[in-house]
């Protein structure tokens, strides 16, 4: 998507005969975006993808809508809530709208589960855990800190080296990820003002492909339905790819944060961007040099988003009460800002050391009964002092 990237065998020419070593022909597949406008790749692979041995619905447990919860500044606490599973089975949905669905997963096994999630692309992030992705354009590893950016209806299956302690935050888009237009130049390249640029993007790297034929079960999620279709080839058979569209992660520490002589807004933070929401990181820089400034925010009221914030690590700025795991809801239109004491502690320090993540969605966001669940009852009166 930011770049782009080749790997492995490819025809010198698109849609030409391209052989294999005993003469039958290579499978060539594209996978595109916005019809055939959008970023797109094309795949050569040694089977036909089409078509299933056959296919089942999985009564999975849906989300529990919380239909009467009230429109209010609101904290939950994710990991109060009881998660066990694979990188499919754990997820736990706490917030969504038309365009998204904002969840977090305790993974507790790892599983041969390969998984296509068929309506949206994901934003994982990698709160703790280290392991690997795997998927029909190679092997990315991962670790603490990383955002991968996988597009829809790639097939994949995350490993994790260690299962001790696996936290994710997964933000399901239905349109996809992109760069930030104000970080790119005319040639589409990260400008010298962007807080990453092409280097600090890592993508998968092509294995030897997979000449399989059996049954090779793939779960594909379709909304909030899941279903199992079990492929007469392994979908692991690409012996190369090229183009625009791939998975890749940028690891948060790798985010270079901008600071002003005075307070700069979020924009300056953003990360990804759908037509949906804006995604923005917050990571540990120095406060504001101006020698009166006020490094915590103004309150504010966002009147075109409802603002999530997750919190990964170090002390917020602006909150207090809030733990690793924490998420915060403050919907469209309601002001908000530093609690009290919190703006005052802020003039004069040195810096922070936080991290977070910020979902913008330009969409109300509906909760589950998975933030009743976890809810802080007082976040609210947080203000009153
Ligand atoms: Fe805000």
């Amino acid at each position: 998507m930011p770049f782009y990237v080749r790997q492995g065998e490819l025809p010198r020419v698109k849609h030409t005969a391209f052989r294999k070593a005993d003469g039958s022909l290579y499978r060539e597949e594209m996978v595109s975006t916005r019809g055939f406008s959008g970023a797109y790749t094309t795949r050569y692979r040694l089977n036909v993808p089409s078509g299933a041995v056959r296919q089942r619905e999985l009564a999975v447990p849906r989300p529990e809508p919380w239909p009467e919860a009230p429109v209010l500044w609101s904290h939950f606490k994710t990991f109060e809530l009881a998660q066990e599973g694979d990188f499919v089975g754990a997820r736990a949905v706490f917030l969504s709208n038309e365009s998204c669905s904002i969840a977090t997963a305790r993974v507790t096994r790892n599983s041969e589960t390969l998984f296509r999630n068929a309506c949206a692309s994901e934003l994982v992030f990698v709160h703790r855990g280290q392991g690997v992705m795997e998927s029909e354009f190679g092997a990315l590893p991962f670790d603490v800190g990383d955002q991968l950016v996988i597009p829809r209806a790639t097939t994949y299956r995350l490993h994790f080296d260690s299962l001790a302690d696996v936290r994710l935050l997964i933000l399901e888009s239905r349109s996809p990820f992109e760069l930030p237009a104000h970080y790119r130049n005319q040639a589409g390249q990260l400008d010298e003002g962007a807080p990453f640029c092409e280097r600090d993007l890592r993508h998968p790297v092509l294995q030897p492909p997979r000449d399989e034929r059996g049954e090779f079960p793939v779960l594909v999620k379709h909304g909030d339905r899941l279903f199992e279709h079990v492929l007469p080839s392994h979908p692991f058979d690409v012996a190369g790819w090229d183009g625009y569209l791939f998975p890749w992660t940028l690891d948060i520490k790798a985010f270079h944060p901008k600071v002003g002589r005075i307070h700069l807004p979020p924009p300056v933070h953003a990360v990804l961007r759908t037509e949906a929401l804006v995604v923005c990181d917050f990571v540990p820089r120095p406060y504001d040099f101006h020698p009166d400034a006020v490094p915590a925010p103004y309150y504010h009221s966002n009147v075109d988003s409802d603002e999530v914030l997750y919190y990964a690590g170090g002390e917020f700025m602006s909150r207090k009460g809030v733990v690793e795991g924490s998420m915060t809801l403050h919907p469209a239109g309601m002001p908000h800002g530093p609690q009290p004491g919190r703006v005052e502690a802020s003039i004069g320090a040195a810096g922070t050391q936080e991290y977070a993540v910020m979902i913008d969605t330009f969409a109300p966001l509906r909760p589950t009964l998975n933030v009743k669940r976890t809810l802080d009852a007082a976040y609210a009166q947080s203000w009153l002092g």
